[in-house]
């Protein structure tokens, strides 16, 4: 008889790619996918725990499973990813869910097998974390789900240490993928008729650091020199670490997206400081300008953080200053949240909610003029698009152009992986919408 699985993935694109390698697994052992976990004979948490609220949604879906899992006795439920790499937060699990069935951590996915197995011949829930041992994992065999995307790593980890974040505690150190292996993955996607690759990195502007291999820019100009039409994409860029090297090597590569992911946190140099960020406002403003020169029309996009501890009214109207500067394309905006562990969760000055409640809103109003002033640039502009996919809600199809905007347009199944030229007609927003041509 066919069994099923179903995955819930949290978190950032990283985790998407981990949850197919996942799928890959859960293929090998004969399982299909599935679209309701009611119909899972095994259900998988890919989880995450950069902010409060990612853990809470995925600690209130693993809740709302135990009704399911008294009906169905033999399914299998498994949660991995950054939520439970946490220290301690393996066994908090174990108490509240004591119907988990396998719990297991970032550095110890590609055993999942193993562990399926284990389970299958135990009764005892089989809980596994293990700590970085700087494993580089090759080979694994990822059940794709992003066509006309694929998701490539090129580092795991990172040594940033931001003092507002989780991810060196549960991800481990940097380390990266030898330049061969990420070209040949890549060179088989591309024949395999992939039609964009995204290359993964905590902070993909340091791979290599510390080894004889290509430098990010030399990686970025060998898998563009693949043969064959297609996009290549990457994320994400600390600021500290992005080179006039690699501006000029995205200005000489078309192949290479004209947008580029900035974090850049705050606009306070005092903030900056006590977030270990390694950069001034000007050190970034002077980076942007690089860019700029190189590529005057690339798409810029930030992520922002208000309400980190101690960050004054002052030092937020400077942020939002630098965003009007800058002029970015769009930005993701968050309210810090506190994560048990890192630097700043010890820091005094902790900002009532209600502060970086009202702020955030400010912020987000701001980002959304930005966005809607650039998106209303597009109408009238004929863009090229790479269609991704078919929105329900919206009953069109839809791709993003190479500064990485979102385009709707009224297609056919057959648009889907296919460059497509789409005149934009009108903005919503972040979204265009426009009609082929
Ligand atoms: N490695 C990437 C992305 C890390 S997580 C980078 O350095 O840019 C994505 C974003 O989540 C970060 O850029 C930051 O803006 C936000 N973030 C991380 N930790 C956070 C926290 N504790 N509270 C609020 N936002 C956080
Ligand atoms: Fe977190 Fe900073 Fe590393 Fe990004 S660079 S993952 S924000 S510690
Ligand atoms: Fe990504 Fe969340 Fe982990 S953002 S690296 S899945 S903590």
């Amino acid at each position: 008889m066919q069994k099923y699985f179903h995955i819930k993935t949290y978190g950032c694109q990283m985790n998407v790619h981990e949850s197919e390698k996942i799928a890959g697994i859960l293929t090998d052992l004969g399982y299909e996918e599935c679209a309701e976990i009611e119909n899972a004979d095994i259900a998988v948490f890919n989880t995450c725990c950069i902010r409060e609220n990612a853990e809470n949604h995925a600690f209130g879906n693993i809740g709302m499973l135990k009704k399911l899992k008294l009906q169905k006795r033999d399914m299998i439920i498994a949660v991995g990813g950054c939520l439970t790499q946490q220290m301690g937060k393996a066994d908090g699990l174990h108490e509240k869910f004591p119907y988990v069935d396998i719990i297991f951590g970032t550095h110890n996915l590609h055993k999942l097998k193993e562990y399926i197995l284990l389970k299958q011949s135990a009764k005892k829930p089989v809980i596994k974390i293990e700590e970085d041992s700087g494993f580089i994992p090759e080979g694994d065999k990822p059940f794709r789900t992003s066509y006309p995307n694929a998701w490539v790593n090129i580092t795991y980890g990172c040594n940033n240490f931001c003092s507002y974040c989780i991810v060196p505690y549960v991800r481990g150190r940097e380390r990266s993928r030898k330049s061969q292996n990420i070209i040949s993955e890549a060179q088989s996607l591309i024949s395999d008729g992939y039609k964009e690759i995204t290359l993964l990195g905590q902070n993909v502007n340091s791979y290599g650091n510390g080894s004889d291999d290509l430098s990010f820019p030399e990686l970025l100009k060998s898998v563009a020199s693949i043969d064959g039409k297609f996009r290549l994409r990457f994320m994400t860029s600390h600021p500290k670490d992005f080179s006039e090297e690699l501006a000029k090597t995205m200005s000489e590569n078309p192949k290479i997206c004209r947008c580029l992911h900035l974090p850049v946190q705050s606009g306070s140099d005092a903030v900056l400081k006590a977030m270990n960020r390694k950069y001034t406002v000007k050190e970034y403003l002077d980076k942007i300008d690089i860019l700029k020169k190189y590529m005057p029309n690339c798409a810029v996009t930030t992520d922002l953080i208000v309400g980190f501890p101690g960050e004054t009214e002052e030092d937020f109207l400077q942020t939002m200053e630098l965003v009007k500067k800058v002029n970015y394309a769009s930005a993701f905006t968050f309210v810090y949240s506190k994560r048990e562990g890192t630097v700043a969760s010890r820091m005094p000055n902790q900002i009532p909610e209600e502060v970086s409640k009202d702020r955030i809103m400010r912020l987000v109003e701001l980002v959304n003029s930005l966005t809607r002033g650039h998106s209303s640039k597009y109408i009238g502009q004929t863009v090229e698009i790479l269609c991704e996919g078919f929105d329900e809600k919206k009953q069109m199809y839809l791709g993003r152009d190479e500064y990485g905007r979102m385009g709707y347009f009224a297609g056919t199944a057959e648009d889907l992986g296919c460059f497509v030229n789409v005149k934009i007609k009108k903005a919503n927003g972040v979204s265009l919408i426009g009609e082929k041509v």
